[in-house]
């Protein structure tokens, strides 16, 4: 079995292939004037491979993921896993307004078709429960890193209140609170647009105390940033922020610089300088037979 990946996750993607033991491969990209990709794959393959990339800022990855897979099937390949610590494309799983693509289960049926096995960490899944009615055809494997999570707060000086900005986020609120007894809450949100969301806080004393929001995805950085500052008029002593994926689209990070968020962490899920938790053992676990 090979590990293949790509140039923007190949850290990630290289340590995953070590802790498997396994030979990492890179694919070549080439991106053309007019945007068109071009790859280039080693042509020696197993029939058994892994291709490990994050689909965030997904459009031209997924064009290059299936230019990869054809061509490593033309090669050969039987068993093809794809290792996406990010998936794409979650977010918008049903229409909210009528005309609308339900892109969840049209980019899922696609991946769906592509792979043998599809492993993801903590996917958006809202209002569809499970990854294996999104992606039908493959086998699939949801990971969640709240274990990974709860072992990096269990290390922080003092023991902080857990907060999801949104009812979404309570999954992943709950299971992180739970592991050390940790309290956690969750607040309201509206969103009216892109750059435009309302955060309700719920009704608790959150004056004097060292809060860590909670929550899969920051993108804009608007939830986050609209929690921070109604927590610090409600008097938290301190406010950080620990996401599973890190986006960070547009301005985010001045958005939450502006927040005066003291830390911003997150797993590797998604290649950035603020990642503090790498997700390769809990990968691994889903990859060793
Ligand atoms: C939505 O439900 C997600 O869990 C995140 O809260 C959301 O995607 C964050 O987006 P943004 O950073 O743009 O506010």
């Amino acid at each position: 079995m090979q590990l293949l990946g790509f140039h923007d996750y190949r850290h990630q993607a290289k340590r995953l292939a070590d802790t498997l033991g396994i030979e990492y491969r890179q694919i070549a990209v080439h991106r053309f004037p007019d945007g068109e990709s071009k790859v280039t794959l080693p042509i020696e393959l197993d029939d058994e491979l892994i291709i490990c990339r994050s689909l965030d800022f997904p459009n031209s990855k997924l064009i290059e993921l299936y230019l990869t897979c054809a061509t490593a099937r033309h090669h050969g390949a039987k068993h093809i896993t794809l290792v996406a610590p990010y998936l794409c494309y979650m977010r918008q799983d049903i229409a909210f307004h009528p005309g609308e693509a339900v892109s969840q289960q049209i980019i899922g049926a696609w991946l769906g078709q592509l792979f043998e096995r599809i492993v993801t960490v903590d996917p958006h899944l809202h209002r569809s429960h499970n990854l294996s009615q999104v992606m039908r055809g493959a086998e699939t494997v949801t990971l969640s890193a709240a274990e990974l999570m709860a072992d990096f707060l269990a290390k922080r000086p003092s023991p902080p209140i857990l907060l999801g900005p949104d009812s979404e986020s309570e999954q992943w609120v709950k299971r992180i609170a739970a592991r050390d007894g940790l309290e956690w809450q969750v607040a309201s949100k509206q969103r009216h647009g892109d750059h435009d969301v309302d955060i309700r806080l719920p009704d608790y004393d959150f004056n004097d105390r060292v809060v860590v929001i909670v929550d899969d995805v920051v993108s804009t950085g608007r939830t986050i940033a609209q929690t921070a500052k109604a927590l610090k008029q409600a008097g938290a002593r301190t406010v950080d922020c620990l996401v599973t994926h890190a986006l960070f689209a547009e301005d985010s990070e001045q958005v939450l610089a502006n927040a005066c968020i003291t830390h911003v962490w997150s797993t590797d899920s998604i290649d950035h300088h603020s990642n503090v938790i790498e997700l390769d053992p809990l990968l691994a676990t889903a990859l060793v037979d």
